[in-house]
C-alpha cells in the first residue's frame, strides 16, 4: 500500500519531526545511557532525514543531527577571546581527608566565621582528567566551541566539538538567550581501549592515554579525523550568560538546570553542608574510581551558593571558592628490566616488559604487555630504559612512554625475531608472521607446550567436545604432571590416575572419565571446531562440516576448494590448509579417531535440509530440549539460529518464561512455535498454518 500523499506531512514538517525525534534518541543513548530504540530503527530514521535534506537542501540546518561532521580541513584554528577568563583551580596536594578539612577551615577564616557559625554549603564534583572546553549556545543552538588556550584566548574548535556525540547541538526546553557552558572533553576508557585495539590491528599508531587522545582529537584540523575519535563531554561550569531570568543561585542548581537542557552532567555529585560531606565524597569516589567509565584525577569542592562564590572571588587567578582534591597518580615511572616473549593459546607471540616493581593506580605493577613488535618499536622501549607506566581503572597496566634522556648508552632497539633467533621460546618451532599481520606466531600448533593447555581447554569447551569438568585447574594439573602431553592422551585417562591427583575425589574422577568417554560421540562440526585451527570459529566449523560432509573430504581439500565454502576467504582457507599440512597435526587427528572419536557422516551436503533458509530465535525454557540441543537440531536440519528477533526471523521458538523476544515476535507478526511444533517441523518440514 503506498502512502496517501495528502496525508504525508510536508517535507519541512517531516524533517523537523525527524530532527526532534533523533535528538531525543541521541540524548537517551549518549547522555542517559538508556537507548530508546534499536540501532537499525535509528539508522533508518537518520537516513530518511539525510535523504530529505539532500533533496531539499534548504531544509538543512546547523543543529541537525546529520550535520555533526561537516566542513573541510582548516589551515589553522581561529583565535577566540574568552569574555570571562577560563581559570584553573588550586590543588590541595594532601590526598588524605585533611585536604577537605583544610579547605573548609580556610574559607571560614576568610569569611570571619567563628566555630559557632553554621556550616557552609558545598557542592562536590568529579575532577575530570581531560581538556577544558567552552561551548556557546545562542538561543539554545551551539554556535561556538573553544579550547581554553592560555585562559584569555583559546582556539575555535567548533567543527570538532560538533562531532562529540553526547553533546547537544541544540538545547532542550527554554534556553537562555546566550549561554556559555564550560566543561571537560574526554575519552572514556572503553572507547580509548577500543580505538587503540582497532589501530593496533591495523598496525597504526595508538593513543598514549585517554587525556592525550582527547586533547589531540580536539585539535585536529580535519574534522573527519576528529569524528573518528570517540569523545565525550561533561559540563561543570559556565562563562558568559545573558537572558536567563530563572537562573539558579547555587552551583548544584546550575548543573541540574544544565542536565535538564540535555547537557551531559556526571551523576557523581553531592551537595549539602559542612566539610564532612566533602570527606565522604572524597572517600566514596576513591572507591568508585576504578569503575567509572572515564579517568579522573581527583574531586573538586565548590562553595554551593553563587552569591558566596562572588563574595569570595579570585586570588592569584584562582577561585577562592573552589579547590581540587587529588588522588594518587595513575602514571608512574620505573625501570624496564627485560623484554620477554610469551606464547599464547593460538601461538601468538607477545612481548612483555618486566619492570622494577612500582605502585601505581592502587596496585604493584611488575610487568606490562607491549602487545606486539610494532608497538614495542613504535614506543621504542629498550632494556634499561626509564618508562612511564599507567594503570587506570581495572585495565591492565600499560607502558605509555619512555623518558628519553635517561636511556643508558648503547641500549639496542627491540627485535623480536633476533632475540628469539627465529624459534618459539617454548617448543622451538619456527616462528612466522603472515604478510599484513601484526603478530608473530609459533607454527607448532597442537604440538607446542604453551598451546597445549589452551588447546586442551578449547578442545574440552562447551561448544567444542563439551567435556564437563575438564576446566582450567584440572588441565593445569594434567599437563604439569605429564599425564597429558598431547590431546589424544585424555582418552587414555583412567579413574585411579585421576583420583590420585591432589584435590580430586573418587567420585569426580569417575564422573570425569564418564564425561570424557561420553564426548567421543560427537559431530563433525564440533570436532573441527575443537581442533582450534586459527580463524576457524564455531560458525566456520559448521559451514565446513556441512559443505564437506566428511572429514576426509575436508582433509583433502586444497585452498581453492576451501574457498568455495561460504564465508571462507583466502586467509581462512590458507590457515585450514596449513594446519592440515603439518604432519604432527594430522597425526593428532588420526590418534583422536583411533581413540574412538566418531560422528555420523553425511556424505551429501545438506541442500535438501528441511529447514534450509529459515531463521530461528529461541527464548524461554523448552520442556525437554536444552537450548544447545534445540540449536543443534535446527542447525543440523539446515536452519540458522540467531540471538535477536528481526524481520528476517522465520520462527520464534518459545518455552516457559520467555523473554522480551516473544513480545518482539508478536510485534513483528512472526510465527511462534512451542517445542512440539518445532519437533514436527524438524521431522517433516511441515509448516504450521
Ligand atoms: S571548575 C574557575 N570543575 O580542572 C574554576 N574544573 O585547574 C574553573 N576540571 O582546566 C574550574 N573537572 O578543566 C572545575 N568539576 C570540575 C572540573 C574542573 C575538571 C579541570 C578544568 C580546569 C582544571 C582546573
Amino acid at each position: 500500500m503506498s502512502p496517501d500523499p495528502a496525508r504525508q506531512p510536508a517535507p519541512a514538517e517531516r524533517a523537523r519531526r525527524l530532527r526532534e525525534e533523533l535528538r531525543r534518541y541521541d540524548h537517551a543513548y549518549y547522555v542517559l545511557d538508556a537507548p530508546l530504540i534499536p540501532d537499525a530503527d535509528y539508522d533508518a530514521l537518520f537516513r530518511e532525514l539525510q535523504d530529505l535534506e539532500q533533496r531539499w537542501p534548504e531544509l538543512r540546518s546547523a543543529d541537525s543531527p546529520t550535520q555533526r561532521v561537516g566542513g573541510s580541513a582548516l589551515p589553522e584554528f581561529a583565535s577566540v577571546r574568552h569574555e570571562v577568563p577560563m581559570l584553573s583551580i588550586r590543588t590541595e596536594t594532601d590526598t588524605t581527608a585533611q585536604g577537605a578539612l583544610a579547605f573548609d577551615r580556610r574559607l571560614r577564616n576568610r569569611l570571619g566565621l567563628d566555630d559557632d557559625a553554621p556550616p557552609l554549603a558545598y557542592e562536590a564534583e568529579l575532577k575530570f582528567d581531560g581538556l577544558a572546553i567552552s561551548l556557546h549556545y545562542e538561543h539554545g543552538v551551539l554556535v561556538l566551541g573553544a579550547t581554553r588556550g592560555d585562559g584569555q584566548t583559546g582556539e575555535d574548535v567548533t567543527q570538532n566539538v560538533r562531532t562529540i556525540r553526547n553533546l547537544p547541538l541544540r538545547l532542550q526546553g527554554e534556553a537562555p538567550a546566550w549561554l556559555e557552558v564550560r566543561g571537560e572533553v574526554l575519552m572514556k576508557r572503553a572507547d580509548f581501549l577500543r580505538y587503540n585495539e582497532r589501530q593496533r590491528a591495523r598496525g597504526l599508531p595508538t593513543l598514549v592515554n585517554p587525556r592525550n587522545g582527547a586533547a589531540g582529537s580536539i585539535r585536529q584540523l580535519d574534522p573527519r579525523v576528529a569524528a573518528q575519535r570517540p569523545l565525550s563531554f561533561y559540563a561543570y561550569g559556565w562563562g558568559e550568560i545573558r537572558g536567563w531570568p530563572a537562573q539558579p543561585d547555587t552551583q548544584h542548581g546550575m548543573l541540574e538546570a544544565f542536565a535538564r537542557m540535555g547537557l551531559p552532567v556526571a551523576e557523581q555529585r553531592a551537595h549539602g553542608s559542612g566539610p564532612e560531606l566533602l570527606v565522604r565524597f572524597h572517600e566514596r569516589i576513591l572507591g568508585e574510581r576504578d569503575s567509572l567509565p572515564f579517568d579522573i584525577d581527583g574531586v573538586v569542592y565548590k562553595v554551593d551558593s553563587l552569591a558566596l562564590q562572588r563574595e569570595l572571588g579570585f586570588r592569584n587567578r584562582e577561585p577562592v571558592w573552589a579547590v581540587a582534591h587529588k588522588y594518587p597518580a595513575q602514571e608512574r615511572s620505573t625501570r624496564l628490566l627485560a623484554i620477554e616473549v610469551q606464547v599464547g593459546r593460538t601461538g601468538k607471540l607477545t612481548p612483555v616488559a618486566r619492570l622494577e616493581p612500582v605502585f601505581v593506580g592502587g596496585v604493584t605493577v611488575t610487568n606490562a604487555t607491549l602487545h606486539n613488535e610494532d608497538e614495542a618499536r613504535r614506543k621504542d622501549v629498550r632494556v634499561g630504559d626509564t618508562v612511564i607506566v599507567r594503570r587506570a581503572g581495572d585495565v591492565i597496566p600499560e607502558i605509555v612512554g619512555v623518558v628519553a634522556e635517561r636511556r643508558p648508552p648503547g641500549a639496542p632497539a627491540f627485535d623480536l625475531q633476533a632475540q628469539l633467533q627465529g624459534r618459539c621460546p617454548v617448543c622451538g618451532s619456527q616462528i612466522e608472521r603472515e604478510p599484513g599481520e601484526v603478530d608473530w606466531r609459533c607454527s607448532g600448533g597442537l604440538y607446542c607446550g604453551a598451546q597445549r593447555k589452551q588447546a586442551l581447554l578449547h578442545y574440552a569447551s562447551r561448544l567444542a567436545m563439551d567435556i564437563e569438568g575438564l576446566g582450567e585447574k584440572l588441565v593445569d594439573q594434567l599437563v604439569d604432571t605429564g599425564l597429558v602431553r598431547s590431546l589424544p592422551d585424555i582418552y587414555a585417562l583412567r579413574e585411579p590416575q585421576l583420583a590420585a591427583l591432589p584435590r580430586m575425589a573418587d567420585k569426580s574422577a569417575a564422573n570425569l572419565v564418564r564425561a570424557i568417554q561420553g564426548s567421543l560421540h560427537t559431530t563433525l562440526a564440533r570436532f573441527v571446531y575443537a581442533l582450534g585451527i586459527r580463524h576457524v570459529g564455531e560458525a566456520t566449523a559448521k559451514d565446513l562440516a556441512r559443505h564437506f560432509g566428511t572429514l576426509q573430504a575436508l582433509l583433502d581439500a586444497d585452498e581453492p576448494r576451501l574457498q568455495q565454502v561460504s564465508d571462507v576467504g583466502p586467509v581462512v582457507a590458507r590457515s585450514i590448509h596449513t594446519f592440515f599440512a603439518q604432519p604432527h597435526n594430522r597425526e593428532v587427528v588420526q590418534q583422536l579417531l583411533a581413540a574412538g572419536v566418531r560422528w555420523q557422516e553425511t556424505a551429501a551436503p545438506a541442500a535438501s535440509a528441511p529447514l534450509a533458509g529459515l531463521g530461528f530465535v529461541l527464548t524461554g525454557t523448552l520442556p525437554t530440549l536444552g537450548r544447545e540441543q534445540a540449536r543443534e537440531r535446527i542447525e543440523a536440519a539446515g536452519g540458522k539460529v540467531s540471538g535477536s528477533v528481526s524481520r528476517k526471523t522465520s520462527y520464534v521458538v518459545a518455552g516457559a518464561e520467555p523473554g522480551s523476544k516473544l513480545d518482539k515476535a508478536r510485534e513483528l507478526g512472526i510465527a511462534i512455535l512451542d517445542e512440539d511444533a518445532l519437533l514436527r517441523l524438524l521431522q517433516d518440514g511441515a509448516r504450521p498454518d
